[in-house]
């Protein structure tokens, strides 16, 4: 009898823990799936769309951060591998690197899946000013130039920045649309940000956007 209660009492503690945290130790973390029904309208979302500068430290839930990576860049069409956002030529050469209190990520979108990157608290380095340290998660957008064929080295340029602004505002209305706060940034020390971030020669940093519920968020039951 003690023995059943003592299983019983272990399933029960089992199903009380927590999804794994962003602290686990494995160097690859497998996002649940993402959430892609519902929201906010577009119209509304497009009408609350807003740069926002002050951040609560309030980390986001891995759900969040799911559906966050999902809208931003993530493969919605499985049968091509296309994405949530179009990139010229196809090239799909925008990475997402993940950078959160803790550690850095790069997101894969073909596993929705998160992969080390680095580690420590890099939040300072993604930006000049003061609030990027504080929010709870930064993204920063990253091309792989040798993704990049066909075109002139100067047109690469047109090209990134482009492919970044769709990435963006996926961002922004997604944000919008979950009473969520962010500000896309290009003011960066990308050869800082870079050297953090382990990136090779090729890997150009564009923008970075800093995501986090906005400063004096409650959260309401
Ligand atoms: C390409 C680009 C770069 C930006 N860089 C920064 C930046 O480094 N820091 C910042 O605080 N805001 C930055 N912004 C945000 C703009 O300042 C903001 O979008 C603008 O003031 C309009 O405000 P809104 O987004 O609320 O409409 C940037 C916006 C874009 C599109």
């Amino acid at each position: 009898m003690r023995f059943i209660l003592l299983v019983i009492i272990c399933l029960l503690a089992q199903l009380a823990l927590p999804g794994p945290s962003f602290a686990e130790e494995s160097s690859k973390i497998e996002l649940s799936d993402p959430q892609t029904q519902g929201g906010m309208p577009l119209m509304q979302a497009l009408k609350e769309r807003q740069s926002t500068r002050e951040f609560s430290s309030r980390p986001l839930s891995q759900e969040v951060l799911s559906d966050l990576l999902w809208a931003a860049f993530g493969i919605n069409r499985p049968d091509s591998g296309k994405r949530t956002a179009p990139s010229a030529r196809n090239w799909q050469e925008m990475d997402i690197y993940v950078v959160m209190e803790d550690r850095s990520y790069i997101y894969y979108p073909q596993e929705h899946s998160l992969e080390v990157a680095a580690e420590g608290d890099l939040r300072a380095y993604t930006g000049r000013q003061d609030f990027a340290a504080k929010a709870p998660l930064n993204l920063v957008l990253v091309a792989d130039t040798t993704r990049m064929t066909g075109v002139s080295e100067e047109d690469t340029g047109f090209y990134k920045g482009a492919d970044a602004g769709f990435i963006s505002q996926n961002i922004y209305l997604f944000c919008a649309s979950q009473g969520l706060a962010t500000v896309v940034r290009a003011n960066i020390d990308r050869d800082l940000l870079g050297k953090a971030l382990n990136l090779e020669e090729h890997q150009r940093i564009v923008l970075a956007q800093s995501v986090g519920y906005p400063a004096g968020y409650v959260q309401e039951f």
